[in-house]
């Protein structure tokens, strides 16, 4: 199969060389030219393990390449993917859909025979037949399909999610658009990963309501945690305990600073939106976003008691400000609502992240980048935890009291125990919906 990639960003460049691992000639497309030039060199602008080799390991095959020229990349191509972004539109919350049918309306321009455009961005129901109107309003000679592929894969196990998936979702309108997409997964069907065929509005519809329930379960955890430290439960012990049944599962089940990242806010507001928009209200993630706003705030005023009541003129150390470990991604991470939140109070904020600096610097105005934890911590009123990278799971918590002004810790990700705190020579340790410790550690 030969295959153009239009939108060459997190997904576009998995899904791009993961296509072209199952030996399919994948040519990804950007219009950002100075990512294009860097992709052509062989460097992959994202962090993402596994990626690099991948991308390498296929570009020396001569299956994938990288251009700039949308049409010399759709001319000839069987199927095109629209895997361009569709933030939040300002002001209403509904998807920006703006990228994605500038891709349409170019792309029309391009096709050269028959194929099937296929949109892999998180696009609201209705959104594939109107791709395929502009398609056909501005090439009415193209001869194509149109079919909806929305994708699932999870920042920092991208390769892993697209290889082996829980489930393909794929809708389409005719048998004709059903094969090119059985022929493009068929690795996939090979290995018995479950493909779902189904119609354009259920495929457009299962991406937003699978992300609405996990942001939804993650949320509801957190709101258990808040309850946990009123009536001294351990959300820990909850999580556990409740996880092992099989009908709730044990994934997604751990109390944190509250969700972020580039899909779960904009998919939350995008359905909330397309709810409203057709007269019925999705009350639940209505409540699931509000919540999730408390909980970042909540977390906000559970280091300001650790600084004693007030932030001004205290040196606070922040591990972690990507908004989960194992990605560079900085879109609407919970640092982006805390680490202001302690500049502005009048903290000096140091702060350690192994891959967020590059895209963090300019988010994140007035705090000193350290490169290891201990430094960050020297003199230090008040250790954050906040992103639970590996390198962040086993601190030497001795010697990380030992240098600061005074031992106290935020975990914000539960990875260490009032216990284990207090053996250290912490003089405080604060958690998410556990025991605080503050003289007696459980
Ligand atoms: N990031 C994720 O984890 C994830 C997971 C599942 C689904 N999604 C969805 O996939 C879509 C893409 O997300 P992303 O995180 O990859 O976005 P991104 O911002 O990382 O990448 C989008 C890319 O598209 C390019 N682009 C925009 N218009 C273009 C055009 N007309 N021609 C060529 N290139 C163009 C941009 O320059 C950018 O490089 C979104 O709808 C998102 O909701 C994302």
């Amino acid at each position: 199969m030969r295959i153009a990639m239009i939108g060459t960003g997190y997904v576009g460049l998995v899904s791009g060389v993961c296509f072209s691992d199952f030996g399919h000639d994948v040519i990804c497309v950007d219009k950002d030219a100075g990512k294009i030039t860097r992709l052509q060199g062989g460097e992959v602008p994202i962090y993402e393990p596994g990626l690099d080799q991948l991308m390498e390991k296929n570009v020396a095959a001569g299956r994938l390449s990288f251009t700039s020229d949308l049409a010399a990349a759709v001319a000839g191509a069987e199927a095109v993917f629209i895997a361009v972004g569709t933030p939040t539109r300002r002001g209403d919350g509904h998807a920006d859909l703006t990228y994605v049918m500038a891709a349409a309306e170019e792309i029309a321009a391009a096709l050269t025979g028959y194929a099937v455009v296929v949109t892999k961005s998180t696009v609201p129901v209705g959104t594939n037949r109107q791709v395929k109107q502009v398609i056909a309003k501005a090439n009415p000679q193209a001869e194509f399909d149109v079919a909806s592929n929305p994708e699932f894969l999870r920042e920092g196990a991208a390769i892993e999610d697209f290889m082996k998936p829980d489930r393909v979702v794929v809708g389409v309108q005719n048998d004709r658009a059903a094969e090119v997409m059985a022929e493009i997964y068929r690795p996939l069907y090979l290995r018995d990963y479950p493909v779902l065929s189904t119609d354009l509005e259920s495929a457009e519809m299962i991406k937003y309501a699978a992300n609405a329930f996990l942001a939804a379960k993650i949320t509801f955890i957190n709101e258990v945690a808040g309850l946990c430290e009123r009536v001294g439960a351990d959300v820990k012990e909850v999580s556990r305990g409740i996880g092992f049944d099989g009908r709730i599962g044990n994934k997604f089940l751990h109390a944190g600073p509250g969700y972020g990242g580039s899909c779960f806010p904009k998919d939350t507001a995008a359905l909330a939106r397309i709810g409203q928009d057709h007269g019925f209200p999705m009350r639940i993630t209505e409540t699931v976003m509000r919540v999730n706003d408390e909980v970042k705030a909540r977390m906000v005023e559970k280091l300001r008691d650790a600084c004693g009541g007030s932030f001004n003129g205290k040196t606070v150390a922040v591990l972690g400000v990507t908004f989960k470990p194992n990605t560079d991604d900085m879109r609407d991470a919970p640092s982006l609502t805390i680490v202001p939140a302690l500049v502005g109070g009048g903290a000096r904020v140091r702060v350690v992240d192994p891959q967020g600096k590059a895209e963090g610097e300019a988010l994140l105005p007035g705090v000193k980048w350290e490169e290891d934890p201990y430094k960050a911590a020297q003199n230090a009123d008040l250790v954050v935890l906040l992103t639970e990278w590996n390198e962040f799971r086993a601190l030497d918590l001795k010697k990380l009291a030992r240098k600061m002004e005074v031992p106290r810790m935020a975990d914000l990700r539960n990875i260490y125990s009032p216990k284990s705190a207090k053996q250290a020579g912490f003089e405080s340790y604060t958690a998410v919906g556990r025991g605080q410790m503050n003289g007696a550690a459980k």
